[in-house]
């Protein structure tokens, strides 16, 4: 039987490497059109070659997420070379781990969030309009993390966590405002996957120009050694579409701090109604 998904289009960003990578080969093997896009062009050439030689349908086009009007490029790209555009996979983003905010750069700050959020609000606006009209079944996956859901305590991510957490509320956002359309929305949220996010140098040059962060040494040590690999979140992804899943996460290990956070935040609701009645307002 022929899969819903088969010969329809898909766009891919960060797709360069890691789960972005794998997931754009996952779906072109499932038999979808995909175009792969990143910042980093030789990469991404290469990516798409190795695709293209199996004879899977796919393209490529080089776009900075963060600018508007490269992701626009990227939509009338994929429109003219694929037809309507049916998966829309917002994934590229860059690490901010290791350094405590009030250490962090201002350019570091502008990077981390142009990228991971200002990307998802570039395929809001460009992108989905495109989906909404054509009518056809449709699916707006945007990357966020297991660090959208909670801070984690141990390795100095709350600049990387705000944008994550962002990431979920545009997808809260839209999936209440796209209820009566064609367009289903999800928001996959990883713990750790071995891939080269703790080394990204593409910190444009109007932010400082790539740069060495040191300090983010311990977090490519740690997906190496506990992360999952990329085919599995690709594979991940795929049983999440199948079954229409919202949050797309990949392992349970961040539980406990999930649930002392819920906890926390229910007890300030508690304390809340208590105030309220025994102040009598
Ligand atoms: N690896 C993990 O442990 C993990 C966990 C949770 C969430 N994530 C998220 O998964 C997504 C993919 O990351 P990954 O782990 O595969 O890392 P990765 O570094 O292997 O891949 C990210 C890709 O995004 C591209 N990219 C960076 N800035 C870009 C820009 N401005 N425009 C276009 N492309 C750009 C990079 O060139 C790279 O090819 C990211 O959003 C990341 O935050 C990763």
């Amino acid at each position: 039987m022929t899969h819903p998904w088969n010969g329809k289009s898909a766009i891919v960003t960060g797709a360069a490497s890691g789960i972005g990578a794998a997931t754009a080969e996952m779906l072109a093997r499932k038999g979808m059109n995909v175009v792969l896009s990143d910042i980093q062009p030789g990469p991404l050439a290469a990516c798409a070659a190795r695709l293209q030689e199996e004879g899977l349908r796919v393209a490529h086009r080089q776009c900075d997420v963060s600018d508007p009007d490269l992701v626009k490029a990227l939509a009338d790209f994929a429109q003219d070379t694929f037809g309507n555009i049916h998966l829309s996979f917002n994934n590229a983003g860059v690490a901010m781990h290791g350094v405590p905010m009030h250490e962090m750069q201002l350019g570091d700050w502008r990077w981390v969030s142009e990228v991971n959020i200002q990307s998802v609000v570039n395929a809001i606006h460009h992108i989905l309009p495109r989906m909404i009209r054509h009518g056809e079944p449709a699916l707006f996956l945007n990357t966020a993390s297991i660090g959208g859901l909670q801070v984690n305590p141990n390795w100095l991510t709350g600049a990387y966590s705000m944008t994550k957490f962002a990431v979920v509320a545009l997808s809260e956002g839209l999936e209440n405002e796209l209820k009566s359309t064609n367009v289903r929305v999800a928001v996959l949220c990883p713990s750790a996957v071995a891939t080269n996010l703790s080394d990204a140098h593409t910190r444009p040059e109007r932010l400082g120009g790539a740069t060495e962060r040191p300090q983010q040494a311990f977090l490519r040590e740690a997906i190496a050694r506990v992360g999952v690999s990329p085919a599995y979140v690709a594979q991940r992804i795929w049983r999440a579409m199948e079954d229409g899943e919202f949050y797309i996460l990949t392992d349970a290990s961040a539980q406990p701090v999930i649930e002392a956070r819920h906890r926390r935040i229910e007890a300030a609701l508690a304390r809340a109604a208590e105030y309220r009645s025994s102040a009598g307002d």
